[in-house]
């Protein structure tokens, strides 16, 4: 991490500001191998790789950290040659192209592909991960000079309450342990008047309750990652000749069909060994309703809230609400300028 960052970060148990308490290794202004200390309580965090570490590896989320490191670059639009993050990116945020002065929080960030599109604007970005993930983040992203890279748990992250401009959590939630808590740890993040942008898969009775995933999930979100991911390397390999002959088979051999967006050749194969393992490897997969995201949205007293149906399923949108001193104040300001 670049020493610079330091300001960004606070301690996730008690929220005070950090230190740097030693370093064994730098290279100009990044931390390499680092400790940092926190002020208010005895906890010590280490930087290994550059990056800060507030969770060890070992965790619910290890499947993750085995899955974008073996596809590091796979959905990159630079590697792919489709726009399909960037794309994404801004239509689900809405955000502008040029975001310069302002600082992003990406919670969730799997290998980058995020990442590199939310620093394009100019943008601070904070990105955090709760597995090794972040190793392939920090390669693709971590030296830009906006970027910070973080390992870290949304139930506990380490950044000061009313911190970020923006906050967005792209195809996390479905995949954390208590659906609503994470949500509901998002917008203490936000500055007033900040906005939050979240996405959660969908749940209805036919994708959930009759997709195959959900029951070949029974057995193999239980297994050793490394196994699985041999396992469904050679699943894709046998079925592959079918899938491409019957592409109407495919969701239920479980072969996601990305010709659709553009895919071809290899990389329309390496995704397909993605995508399976993403299925059937993670410890948790709890698909929501767009009523139950709108409930979250009001219980965190979020203003101009849109939820809808969209990318990754459910979209979800909303500003953190201004103090009421504030509000009046805007609310004034909006009706001067209706009058000039
Ligand atoms: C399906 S990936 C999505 C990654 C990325 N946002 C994308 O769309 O390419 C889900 C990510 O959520 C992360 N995750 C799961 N639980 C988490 C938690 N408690 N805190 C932070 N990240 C978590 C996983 O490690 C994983 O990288």
């Amino acid at each position: 991490m670049r020493e610079k960052f330091l300001k960004h970060l606070a301690c996730p148990t008690c929220h005070s500001d950090l230190v740097i308490k030693s370093v064994a290794q730098r290279r100009e202004d990044i931390l390499e191998t680092a400790q940092l200390a926190c002020q208010g309580c005895p906890a010590v965090y280490p930087v290994l790789n550059c990056i800060p570490r507030f969770v060890s590896n070992d965790n619910y989320a290890s499947g993750f950290g085995l899955e974008w490191t073996r596809h590091a670059r796979t959905q990159y639009d630079s590697y792919t040659g489709v726009k399909l993050s960037e794309t994404r990116f801004f239509e689900e945020t809405r955000w502008p192209r040029n975001m310069p002065g302002e600082i992003i929080l990406e919670a969730g960030s799997g290998s980058g592909r995020f990442t590199e599109q939310a620093a394009s604007t100019g943008a601070v970005v904070v990105s955090m991960d709760y597995s090794y993930a972040v190793e392939a983040n920090y390669a693709s992203n971590g030296t830009r000079e906006n970027v910070l890279i973080v390992q870290a748990d949304i139930y506990a992250m380490p950044f000061r309450s009313g911190y970020f401009d923006k906050v967005f959590c792209f195809g996390v939630l479905q995949h954390t342990p208590d659906v609503r808590q994470a949500f509901l740890a998002l917008p203490p993040m936000l500055k007033p008047g900040g906005e939050l942008v979240v996405d959660v898969y969908k749940k209805t009775f036919f994708r959930t309750c009759l997709a195959t995933k959900y029951y070949a999930r029974k057995l193999t979100r239980n297994m050793q990652p490394v196994q699985l991911y041999q396992l469904t390397r050679r699943w894709v390999d046998f079925v592959w000749p079918i899938s491409l002959l019957r592409p109407i088979l495919n969701w239920r051999l479980l072969i996601p069909d990305y010709s659709v967006v553009g895919l071809r050749g290899n990389i329309l194969k390496e995704w397909a060994y993605l995508d399976i393992f993403d299925m059937l490897a993670p410890c948790y997969d709890s698909p929501q309703t767009i009523n139950t995201l709108l409930k979250w949205f009001q219980e965190a007293e979020m203003a101009d809230v849109v939820v809808d149906y969209g990318y990754n399923g459910i979209e979800g949108r909303g500003k953190r609400a201004l103090p009421v001193k504030e509000k009046a104040i805007a609310t004034h300001q909006e009706a001067l300028k209706l009058l000039i």
